[in-house]
């Protein structure tokens, strides 16, 4: 999730292109970068930290030009570093390119460039590309960058600008956004809209599989894989700048609740077998002895991370036989927790700097513990603390609220618990291959469920003014039930308690009255049965029930008032799916409750204090 500009024509490139990158510190900032081609030479000026690092660097050193390109990054491949920071170059400095996304095959490359001779000088997956442009290009600038194009696999958007043909910048792509501004005598290239809403409304927004070629006078669209141009249709943006963060949505929650399906994506980008035979972690590459020698699993985290911890103790358990404790970080640290060298503490934490969990990580080292960090933040606290990190790769969540960072660190306990079951032979073949076959499935269906939210909406508006509300559910669903309740109470201020259905009638029964909304979700069917009895006894004492459960499941209408389908998955994949009709449920209640939804009271976006 990182920025791109571009710019082409009469004035001065570098101040457009850092205009413009600062409106898009939001979508990563943790290194930036630009490339100015000033008439004979293309100088490059980066730096790591936020935009103003890079743009005091340039104060002091101005880059005159009339063409260049610009990025500010959120690390995937590669810590933060000024060598990693975009723009990237190739060995002899002629070719520059930014980049959003994820060379899937960058390693395979990198290998076989580097055996040509080519030097490469950071860790990051887009230095190949630039390499590949040096590699292949035959005096058409245009040809080169069709062939890097169709030899790179993976999701990107990217711009390139070479000294050879300077007068010109290329761009395309593929499952991440750009799009050209159309001015007079200029243009410009962005990741998204704010970058340009000041200068320009007139927009060509790039489909993928299309490549541009842009010149200050004229872009040229085709599609690249047939060579064949492309008319397109100017879009005219008319959000103002601050809905156009927000990608012309509301509030950035629901922005990154329908981000989810590509967030999902990306976290299983390269970690799937292309058989579906079992997952893949190259930033791991532990042996069989070792997962032999785990004795136990300690995960520590707090809040929504927590919930995703609860969903991990269950798919660790049945998949790999190791036994899992979940705790609350803040409990963790002081508990003097029973773990030693044979145990495997996975510190699970969106922003890697929550200082509870940054304590209970160092606590576990303390005790001789390995620790595998689930983190979406590269070169986060925790992530440099931990002895192995697994990152996922949401983008960056503004929102308070976690949505899109809790789906992705379920498919990383997903992913985990297979990886490790397959190490350790507790997986039968089948079941590995059903896992990664429903894994796959999933942004399809993830994008399925946002497709059609009228029900959830009126659901919140019907029932968005009750002061109490329940979730219940068993096993898998128990674990959705509480972070479905933390959802709504942190933003709609409703007061919501999520109880495993089971436990009901051991006290709470007595709070449930007339009235009272139930949130019921039914989709683990060894417990199904049961479920639809503990669904009973909530509509004996005269709940309103919404249940969720999967599409075609005739049964469990005749018991609730309403019901949310969800897509049919494997059965320690349902979070993934049930989790999102929650996430919509407490977006729509507190949009009704008139709450502010993005940043709701008492409470930040990461808590570094204890
Ligand atoms: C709730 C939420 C919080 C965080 C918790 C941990 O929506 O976002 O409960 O999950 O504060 O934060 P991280 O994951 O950054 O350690």
């Amino acid at each position: 999730m990182c920025g791109i500009v571009g710019y082409i024509g009469a004035n001065q490139a570098a101040s457009f292109l850092l205009e413009g990158l600062s409106k898009l510190e939001y979508r990563g900032y943790d290194s930036a970068g630009i490339a100015v081609f000033d008439g004979e030479k293309i100088n490059v000026a980066k730096s790591v930290g936020r935009l103003n690092a890079l743009q005091k660097k340039v104060e002091l050193e101005p880059l005159q030009g009339h063409i260049g390109i610009g990025h500010t990054r959120w690390a995937t491949h590669g810590r933060p570093s000024d060598a990693n920071a975009h723009p990237h170059t190739d060995c002899t400095g002629k070719f520059v390119v930014v980049h959003n996304g994820i060379v899937e095959n960058y390693l395979h490359l990198k290998e076989k460039l580097a055996a040509k001779g080519h030097k490469f000088t950071s860790e990051t997956d887009t230095e190949v590309v630039a390499h590949l442009v040096e590699e292949y290009y035959n005096g058409d600038f245009e040809a080169t960058v069709q062939k890097v194009l169709s030899t790179i696999e993976g999701s990107y958007a990217l711009v390139f600008l070479s000294e050879r043909d300077p007068d010109k910048i290329i761009c395309s792509k593929q499952d991440n956004p750009l799009v050209i501004g159309l001015g007079d005598g200029e243009n410009y290239i962005a990741s998204d809209i704010p970058a340009i809403i000041s200068r320009t409304r007139k927009t060509y927004i790039l489909s993928d599989g299309e490549m541009a070629v842009v010149t200050k006078d004229s872009v040229q669209v085709l599609n690249y894989r047939r060579s064949v141009p492309v008319a397109k249709k100017i879009f005219e943006v008319n959000w103002d700048a601050e809905a156009a963060e927000r990608g012309g949505y509301e509030h950035f929650m629901i922005k990154e609740i329908y981000e989810q399906p590509k967030a999902i994506r990306e976290t299983m980008t390269g970690r799937l077998a292309k058989d579906d035979s079992g997952v893949i972690f190259d930033e791991l590459n532990w042996t069989k002895e070792y997962v032999a020698s785990i004795r136990k699993v300690a995960i520590v985290a707090c809040g929504t991370a927590y919930h995703a911890g609860m969903v991990g103790k269950y798919l660790i358990e049945k998949l790999t036989r190791i036994p899992v404790e979940v705790d609350v970080a803040s409990e963790f640290r002081y508990r003097s927790p029973l773990v030693d060298e044979h145990t495997l503490t996975v510190i699970i934490s969106q922003s890697g700097e929550t200082l509870d969990t940054l304590a209970g990580l160092k606590e576990a080292k303390k005790q001789g513990s390995r620790v595998l960090a689930v983190t979406n933040v590269v070169g986060s606290s925790i992530a440099r603390e931990a002895d192995h990190v697994i990152y996922t790769w949401a983008g960056p969540e503004i929102a308070v609220a976690s949505t899109k960072a809790y789906t992705t660190q379920l498919i990383v306990m997903a992913l985990l618990s297979v990886y490790m079951g397959g190490l350790k032979g507790t997986i039968p073949p089948e079941t590995s291959k059903e896992l990664c076959h429903g894994l796959k499935n999933l942004p399809a269906q993830a994008h399925e469920l946002l497709e059609d939210v009228e029900a959830i909406k009126t659901f919140a508006e019907q029932y968005g003014f009750n002061e109490d509300v329940f979730f219940i559910g068993r096993s898998l669903d128990y674990a959705v039930a509480l972070e479905g309740s933390l959802k709504l109470k942190e933003i709609s201020y409703i007061h919501a308690e999520a109880y495993s259905a089971g436990e009901l009638k051991h006290g709470t029964l007595a709070l449930i009255i007339e009235g009272i909304p139930v949130i019921a979700l039914a989709t683990q069917l060894d417990v199904y049965e049961k479920m639809l009895s503990n669904i009973k006894e909530v509509k004996a004492r005269d709940a309103v029930v919404i249940g969720i459960g999967f599409k075609g499941d005739t049964e469990i209408d005749k018991y609730v008032d309403h019901t949310i389908f969800i897509p049919a998955t494997n059965k320690y994949l349902t979070p993934i799916l049930s989790v999102i009709p929650l996430q919509l449920l407490a977006y729509y209640a507190a949009v009704t409750r008139g709450c502010d939804v993005d940043k709701p009271r008492n409470l930040a976006k990461s808590v570094t204090v204890e």
